[in-house]
């Protein structure tokens, strides 16, 4: 067949840009190798930043977002001693929205019918064609039958491994990366949260996060040396952990439940540059990974998927070669600033087991630091918001 654009992954990124593009008229494909509701079996992160509601927004797919998310006007860094609240409204007039991703990616699947957006799911052995060329091709195999996609750009939605990324060639790309020593293992659960707010917690056991998806939906994480497993942690072992970590104050709140999931994710920075290459265009997990401290993921993938659909959007409409040249830039100035975002909030909030006496004085006097000045809770507060599009 043939089509504008085939997009390859049908995660948030794949189907947000998916619907920008059908939103104008700009044929595209997307191409899933799992099937649908594996992907919707995939818990993620559940903080959206304004960037990723005015996409839902625009695509006029906010309705269940608008009645189920949560506007989060703050949150909470918890340093052992006492809870500093960052007031994000107060301090910047912006919030964010506590809506799970599993949610919105089921949102953006359920109008794909309506719109004449075509998912094919459980397609396998997706692979990338001349890409250097203005006729590059995807080929996938389904019910064991190969079929080929030819359009004008291919874009990598694939996750971080997926095949897109791979296809460029090592001579022409940069990566970027940092391993951190522990891994989150979060539990979720069917009990009321501990707070009204996120709160996150440098304690002397480790690091703690309290975060919800709903008044009734608790979501729970700690830090774990990478070596342990999800069997070393039986429900009642983390939810004593978490009520260490949390601390004396926020403890009591916990309400305790059976896991509706456990799992243990490994944390990693990750940037390839550039996040174009010919007629190929990356956006999402599959050009960068932040570490999940600061909830910036799905809010860089929809951030790229903006600027792709600006850049692609503006090649059909007035054939503006400039902007798909752009494309690369002006996304990677964002996913720079998460990236330090992310990064430095991690290195804050985690106990790391190569850290002495100095390092650990250095987080006291940063936390202290927060504590006490409004221009250091404005710079957290501006960037945990989401920075500018
Ligand atoms: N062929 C087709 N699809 C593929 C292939 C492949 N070979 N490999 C991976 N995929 C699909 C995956 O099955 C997945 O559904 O690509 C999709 C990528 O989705 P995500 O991993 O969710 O990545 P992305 O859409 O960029 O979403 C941003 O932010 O919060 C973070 O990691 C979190 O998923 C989140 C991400
Ligand atoms: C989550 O609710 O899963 C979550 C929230 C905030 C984060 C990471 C994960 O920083």
């Amino acid at each position: 067949m043939k089509t504008q654009v085939c997009i390859v992954g049908g995660g948030p990124a794949g189907l947000l840009l998916g619907h920008l593009l059908r939103a104008e008229g700009i044929d595209c494909i997307v191409l899933e190798r799992q099937t649908g509701d594996y992907v919707l079996g995939r818990i993620r992160a559940g903080v959206l930043e304004t960037v990723t509601v005015d996409l839902m927004v625009r695509l006029g797919l906010d309705a269940r977002l608008n009645a189920e998310g949560e506007p989060h006007d703050g949150f909470c860094l918890a340093d052992g001693e006492r809870l500093i609240r960052i007031d994000m409204k107060e301090l910047t007039g912006g919030h964010v929205v506590v809506y799970g991703q599993t949610e919105l990616t089921r949102d953006l699947m359920e109008a794909c019918e309506d719109r004449a957006l075509e998912v094919v799911y459980e397609a396998s052995d997706v692979a990338l064609h001349d890409i250097e060329s203005d006729t590059p091709y995807v080929t996938y195999l389904r019910g064991g039958a190969e079929q080929r996609v030819e359009c004008r750009f291919i874009v990598g939605c694939d996750g971080f491994h997926g095949p897109s990324r791979k296809a460029v060639p090592a001579s022409a790309s940069q990566e970027y990366e940092r391993e951190y020593p522990f891994g989150w293992l979060g539990i979720l659960a069917d009990v009321p949260p501990c707070n009204h707010e996120l709160i996150y917690a440098n304690h002397e056991r480790g690091f703690a996060l309290a975060s919800m998806r709903s008044a009734s939906r608790s979501r729970y994480y700690i830090d774990v040396p990478l070596t342990q497993s999800v069997e070393e942690w039986p429900d009642e072992r983390l939810w004593d952990e978490l009520a260490l970590r949390l601390g004396p104050d926020v403890a009591p709140n916990i309400t305790r439940g059976p896991a509706l999931e456990k799992s243990i994710a490994p944390l990693r920075s990750y940037v390839f540059a550039p996040m174009r290459h010919g007629s190929l265009l990356l956006c999402g997990d599959a050009a960068h990974i932040v570490p999940p401290t600061g909830a910036k993921g799905l809010n860089l993938a929809a951030s790229d998927v903006h600027y792709a659909a600006e850049a692609l959007i503006g090649y059909f409409r007035q054939a503006d070669n400039d902007a798909i040249a752009a494309y690369s830039d002006k996304a990677l100035a964002r996913v720079w600033k998460s990236e330090r975002f992310s990064w430095s909030l991690t290195n804050l909030m985690h106990r790391f087991p190569e850290h002495g006496p100095f390092e650990r004085a250095m987080q006291q006097a940063e936390l202290d630091y927060i504590a006490s000045s409004r221009a250091a809770q404005t710079a957290i507060a501006e960037n945990y918001i989401g920075l500018p599009v």
